[in-house]
C-alpha cells in the first residue's frame, strides 16, 4: 500500500529523466552533438579496422596487400596516413571543438548577464538551495523559471561534490573554499534530474536533486510561498510535534524559519511538505515515509548525519503532523 502510494507520488510528480542525450538547453545540445560526432568517427574507424582484419584473415595464405600492388613506398604512405595524419587531424579537431566551442558555450555566464542568481551548497549528502535577496532556503529541489538564464553559484560545506544536471549543462565541481559558477537554462517547463558526480562518501549515489523549471509566473508564486516563514502549528497534535521537535534536539541541526530552530547541519525544513522527496531523492515525501525516515534514518540512508532518536509512537505521529502541517 505504501509502495503504491509512493509510485503514485512519483508518477504524479514526474520522475524527471536524467539522460545526457535528452537535451533541454543549447549547452546540453552542444555536449550531445560532440558525443554523436565522436561516436560516428570512432564507429567508422572501428568498422574499418574490423573490415581490414576480416580481409587479412581471408587472405592469410597469400603474400602482399589486397587491391593495391605492394611497393615499399605505398606501405610507408599507408603507415603515415592512417597511423599519423588521420589520428592527428581527428585529435586536433576534437581538441579545438571541445576546448574552444563547447567549453565556451557551456561555461559560467558573464557576471551580471543573467536574470537571477541561485546558490547551491553541497553537503554530505544533500543540496542546500538559497535564493539570494529572499529568505527562501530549500533542499534537493532547485526551482527555476523556464527559458531564463540563471547564474548558479556552487559551494561546498565539507568535501568535493560535483553539480550535474545532464539535460541542462555539464558537470561543475563544488570545492570547499572555492566557489564555482555555472549556467542553468531550461528550454521548457519540466523536471530534470541531477546527480552528484564526484565520489563524496558512502551516500554519494543517494545525493540526487531535481531541477523544477516552471513558467515564470508560477515560479514567482512558488518562491513567494517558500520565502514565508512556517505558519504556527494550528492543531493540538501539531503543537505537540513542535514541542517534540524542540525537546529532542532536532533544532540543533535543522532550521524552520519562523521558529527558534536555527540549526545548519541538516536541511532547512521550512515548508518540508512542499517537497517531492526526502533525503536527496532517496524516498518519496509521504507522511508514511517521513515517519519511517525519522524513526530509522540510518536504515533508510546508512551513514548520513541524522541520528536515530528514540521517540514514542505518539511523539512520532505529532512530529510528522507538525512537519507536514501545510500539506
Ligand atoms: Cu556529493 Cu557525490
Amino acid at each position: 500500500m505504501a509502495g503504491a502510494g509512493a509510485a503514485a507520488v512519483l508518477l504524479a510528480g514526474g520522475c524527471g529523466g536524467q539522460s545526457t542525450l535528452d537535451t533541454h538547453s543549447r549547452q546540453s545540445q552542444e555536449i550531445a552533438s560532440l558525443f554523436w560526432w565522436m561516436l560516428v568517427a570512432a564507429g567508422i574507424v572501428l568498422v574499418g579496422a574490423l573490415g581490414l582484419l576480416a580481409v587479412g584473415y581471408r587472405r592469410r595464405g597469400r603474400p602482399g596487400l589486397p587491391v593495391i600492388e605492394q611497393t615499399k613506398q605505398i606501405n610507408m604512405w599507408l603507415v603515415v596516413t592512417f597511423g599519423i595524419l588521420l589520428p592527428l587531424v581527428a585529435l586536433v579537431a576534437v581538441f579545438v571543438v571541445a576546448n574552444f566551442t563547447v567549453a565556451s558555450i557551456t561555461d559560467a555566464p558573464a557576471q551580471g548577464s543573467t536574470a537571477m542568481t541561485i546558490e547551491v551548497v553541497g553537503h554530505q549528502w544533500f543540496w542546500e538551495i538559497r535564493y539570494p535577496g529572499t529568505p527562501a532556503v530549500t533542499a534537493n529541489e532547485l526551482h527555476i523559471p523556464a527559458r531564463t538564464r540563471i547564474n548558479v553559484v556552487l559551494r561546498s560545506s565539507d568535501v568535493i561534490h560535483s553539480f550535474w544536471v545532464p539535460e541542462l549543462n555539464r558537470k561543475v565541481d563544488m570545492i570547499p573554499g572555492y566557489p564555482n559558477r555555472t549556467l542553468l537554462y531550461a528550454d521548457q517547463p519540466g523536471v530534470y534530474r541531477g546527480q552528484c558526480a564526484e565520489l563524496c562518501g558512502v551516500q554519494h549515489a543517494n545525493m540526487a536533486m531535481r531541477v523544477v523549471a516552471q513558467k515564470p509566473a508560477r515560479f514567482r508564486r512558488w518562491l513567494a510561498g517558500e520565502a514565508h516563514p512556517q505558519a504556527p502549528p494550528a492543531t493540538a497534535t501539531q503543537r505537540a510535534g513542535a514541542q517534540a521537535f524542540a525537546a529532542n534536539g532536532c533544532s540543533s541541526c535543522h532550521t524552520i524559519r519562523g521558529t527558534p530552530a536555527h540549526g545548519t547541519v541538516g536541511p532547512d525544513l521550512t515548508h518540508l511538505e512542499s517537497r517531492q522527496t526526502l533525503a536527496a531523492l532517496t524516498i518519496p515525501n509521504t507522511p508514511a515515509e517521513l515517519r519511517r525516515w525519522i524513526q530509522s534514518p540510518q536504515q533508510v540512508k546508512p551513514g548520513n548525519k541524522m541520528p536515530s532518536v528514540a521517540l514514542s509512537d505518539a511523539a512520532l505521529t505529532a512530529l510528522v503532523a507538525y512537519l507536514d502541517a501545510g500539506r
